[in-house]
């Protein structure tokens, strides 16, 4: 028998609400995939521009067929491989789901959510939901329902409590291209992982004012309001911006001047997939410290470390 809590919010979405649910990654603004009305609520709760299509959760692999089409089969043992999981699939989609939800494009972006609680949502429903990050256009996602609670007490009524996201940077993004798989974004499904049953990926390289094809690809993204710089040298960067406030989001413990205001340790071991659930909740807290500036340090190149770093990257773009 689900909570009281699960069964409001399957309520509201039968009714065309929105509410934000946890999943592994970070927590999601869900709506009926089927329904424009619901959907539309999802693109105006977050001021996000039109173009830009949403994820569509699926409650199994199973349910696949029914929102893609001409399903490649390098696609179904991806899926097999890492479903319930960070990974989403882009595949063309079935003439069912609203231009809304693609953004007019023909292809869906499709996943299976990893999160108990997201499972049992949709295990209620008989509709798949679509749902991005919980926040607003272009800032950083949210990890915690307080994260969420922040951005919108007042204007969204459910928020299920999941507690800290278990991966903590959003799905990776694989599309195909004359039935070849191409990344569209780093996330928390590792490259090489999913390498094993690709072969070496190709990855959409992509300027700013660029045709996206995966808008999470805009250079700025993922970004704090704090100005923000990323560096191979902590040590000597610091030194150059002594006179203004500054924080530092560092992997692993280091000694830092005493002047430096507010420090952010990823993880104590600098393990990088700890770093990982870390990394927005950090951002969160230093953004709200006044700060003239972020120094954050490039983590190593393997690994959740390339994920990292692209997020970091993107917060970095002035
Ligand atoms: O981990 C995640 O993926 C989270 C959780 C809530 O599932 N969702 C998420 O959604 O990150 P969002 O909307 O913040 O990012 C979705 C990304 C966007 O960059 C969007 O452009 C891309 O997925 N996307 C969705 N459908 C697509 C499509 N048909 N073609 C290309 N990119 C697509
Ligand atoms: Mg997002």
């Amino acid at each position: 028998m689900p909570s009281n809590a699960i069964q409001a919010a399957v309520a509201a979405l039968q009714n065309n609400e929105i509410v934000a649910m946890p999943t592994e990654t970070v927590y999601g603004l869900a709506g009926n995939a089927y329904s424009e009305v619901a959907v539309q609520k999802i693109f105006a709760l977050k001021n996000r521009p039109h173009y830009n299509p949403l994820i569509v959760h699926i409650k199994s692999a199973h349910y696949l067929q029914q929102v893609a089409k001409n399903i490649p089969v390098v696609a179904i043992q991806l899926a097999d491989a890492f479903w319930p999981g960070p990974l989403t699939l882009v595949l063309e989609k079935q003439d069912h789901i609203p231009d809304l939800v693609t953004g007019g494009k023909n292809t869906v972006g499709v996943r299976v959510p990893g999160h108990p609680i997201a499972l049992e949502l949709l295990e209620a429903l008989d509709f798949p939901l679509a749902a991005p990050s919980a926040n607003p256009f272009g800032s950083i996602s949210p990890t915690t329902a307080k994260h969420v609670a922040d951005y919108f007490t007042g204007t969204l009524d459910i928020i299920l409590d999941g507690g800290s996201c278990d991966k903590g940077i959003e799905s990776t993004i694989v599309g195909f291209e004359n039935g070849e798989p191409i990344l569209y974004r780093q996330g928390s499904t590792k490259t090489e992982d999913i390498e094993k049953i690709t072969g070496v990926l190709k990855m959409r390289v992509h300027a700013n004012n660029e045709s996206v094809v995966a808008p999470g690809m805009l250079s700025k993204h993922y970004a704090p309001s704090t100005t923000t710089i990323l560096t191979d040298d902590i040590t000597s960067d610091i030194q150059k911006y002594s006179d203004k406030r500054i924080g530092v989001l560092q992997l692993s413990p280091t000694t830092l001047p005493s002047f430096v205001i507010a420090v952010e340790t990823l993880s104590q071991t600098g393990n990088l997939e700890e770093a990982a659930k870390n990394l927005y909740a950090a951002m969160h807290r230093l953004d709200h410290q006044n700060l003239d500036l972020i120094i954050a340090q490039k983590m190593p190149a393997v690994g959740m470390g390339l994920a990292i770093n692209d997020k970091l990257e993107r917060a970095a773009t002035k």
